[in-house]
């Protein structure tokens, strides 16, 4: 089964779409269908204007425009397309569980099993299974217990294939990847799926950049590589705090340790926080299974990680609350971004709605400004949290899709994400249309302190005593 020609990914989420738009584009040989249970979610995917689709990253409307139709399909024919397809590959959502055992850490793989059930009801001959889904370690055995019940003869190889897109810049990390990972069985027979998938990448990937392991290997290097890269962030972000008492400056402390080659530059920059829809789950999925295996230690060192972004976060809040005289009740604060990080619409977890939480519990009045979040969005992330009543949320955030009107009357702007069209706006006149003093809380560092000073804010930065 070298040859692939029809692919199937079930999931049309920020990875299942991005991912497969990718390989349609670089692989017009082969069929590839994206199918969902979500109906409106597809029929974005499907909507003639391309600038409707679900997911918002750079450079992604172009492809899907370019293969939908051609070699691109998405469909919520989900059975179909498990049948008709040689590979399928697994995108489902893996959250953490809100119930039961493992409350609050594990990963909830509800929808990966029924994902594997539905393949074994479904499939009349052998397929390869691709874990695209981000999984707790030995999760492959379990999906390979259900396929192998299936009665029809059928042979199922499964292989861990983890995504490391980053959202914003996922089609120049899928374009050009630092590496795959692909995890396959021993046997012959796994190694054979193993150079399947190998040969799809290879359609535009190095091979030397193409990773082959064993699926345990895989599994947990994706699970760890994310713990790796937030506990950069956790690590500058606890030292924001000691710049903000000494007067040293974190930029240049950032630049000062990651020009040593051993370290390197990259993911150094202090923020508001960490968020996204996978950097805590995966740690607190991480931390779950260290403990099952009654790591303690271990479960323990990676939970710090998490400990220090909510301290960020909390940390943010009280330095406004703080600098607006000890209370913000009835006062007008305005966030500069939503989503949680820039270049994406994706909200999930965004620090943003942890500040506004803390903030609302304050009364202040929030109104918020985001390029690419609209207002039902918003309300959303807040309800989710279940703080209190929807209506309160309603009452107590405003959004605005005028960033000058945002700012308009507000005591303070707070930038929470670091859209790069936040730099460029008419400081001058947002300050002349701002009660006085007016402040600004860089949770980005994003903006030019000085420059905001010489107009006339006052400016709170992020690791420095500013
Ligand atoms: P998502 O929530 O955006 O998309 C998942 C989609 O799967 C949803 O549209 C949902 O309706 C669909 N789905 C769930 N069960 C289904 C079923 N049984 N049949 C058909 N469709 C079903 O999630 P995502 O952000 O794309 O993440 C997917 C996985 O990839 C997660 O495990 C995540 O950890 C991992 N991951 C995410 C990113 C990222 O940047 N978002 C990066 C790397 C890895
Ligand atoms: C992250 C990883 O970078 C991807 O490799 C991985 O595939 C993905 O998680 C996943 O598994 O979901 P993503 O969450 O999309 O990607 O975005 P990042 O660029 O990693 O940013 C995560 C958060 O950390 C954002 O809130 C960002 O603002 C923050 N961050 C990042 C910082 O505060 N400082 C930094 O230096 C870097």
């Amino acid at each position: 089964m070298n040859n692939i020609t029809k692919i199937c990914c079930i999931g049309a989420g920020y990875v299942g779409g991005p991912t497969m738009a990718v390989i349609a584009k670089k692989c017009p040989h082969i069929k590839v269908t994206v199918v969902d249970l979500n109906e409106q979610r597809i029929a974005a995917w499907n909507d003639p204007d391309v600038s409707n689709i679900p997911v918002y990253e750079p450079g992604l409307s172009e492809v899907v425009a370019e293969a939908r139709g051609r070699n691109l399909f998405f469909s919520t024919d989900v059975e179909s397309a498990i049948d008709e397809a040689e590979m399928i590959f697994i995108s489902v959502n893996t959250p953490t569980k809100t119930y039961g055992a493992g409350k609050g850490q594990a990963a909830d793989l509800k929808w990966i099993e029924l994902c594997a059930r539905q393949i074994a009801r479904v499939a009349k001959d052998n397929k390869i299974i691709v874990e695209k889904s981000t999984l707790p370690v030995r999760t492959a055995s379990a999906i390979k217990d259900i396929l192998q019940h299936t009665g029809n003869g059928s042979q199922f190889q499964i292989l861990s294939n983890p995504e490391f897109l980053a959202e914003g810049t996922a089609m120049e990390d899928l374009d050009a990847p630092d590496r795959v990972l692909i995890g396959g069985d021993s046997t012959a027979e796994g190694q054979n799926a193993v150079q399947a998938l190998v040969d799809v990448y290879a359609n535009w990937i190095p091979r030397e950049r193409i990773l082959t392991t064993n699926v345990w290997s895989s599994e947990l290097s994706k699970l760890t590589a994310n713990a790796f890269l937030a506990q950069r962030v956790s690590s500058i972000n606890s030292l924001t705090e000691l710049c903000e008492k000494t007067e040293a400056n974190i930029s240049e402390v950032a630049k000062a340790i990651g020009t040593d080659s051993r370290i390197g530059p990259k993911f150094l920059k202090a923020s508001v926080g960490f968020g996204g829809s996978c950097f805590q789950k995966d740690i607190l999925n991480l931390v779950y299974i260290a403990k099952s295996y009654g790591l303690d230690e271990v479960a323990d060192y990676w939970e710090q990680v998490i400990i220090m972004n909510d301290h960020q976060k909390r940390r943010f809040a009280n330095r406004i609350i703080k600098n607006l005289y000890n209370t913000v009740n009835g006062k007008k604060i305005t966030f500069l971004g939503w989503a949680f990080k820039k270049d994406t619409n994706d909200t999930r977890e965004a620090a943003s709605i942890y500040v506004a939480d803390h903030l609302l519990h304050e009364q202040a009045d929030i109104a918020v400004f985001d390029p690419k979040v609209q207002a039902p969005q918003v309300y959303a992330d807040l309800d989710y949290l279940r703080t209190r009543e929807p209506a309160e949320n309603k009452s107590g955030v405003t959004v605005v899709t005028d960033p000058y009107e945002a700012c308009k009357g507000a005591h303070a702007i707070a930038i929470l994400t670091e859209w790069d069209e936040f730099k460029g706006y008419d400081w001058q006149k947002i300050y002349d249309s701002m009660l006085k003093p007016a402040k600004v809380f860089d949770g980005r560092n994003l903006l030019d302190a000085a420059k905001l000073q010489e107009i006339g804010f006052q400016v709170w930065s992020i690791g420095s005593s500013i």
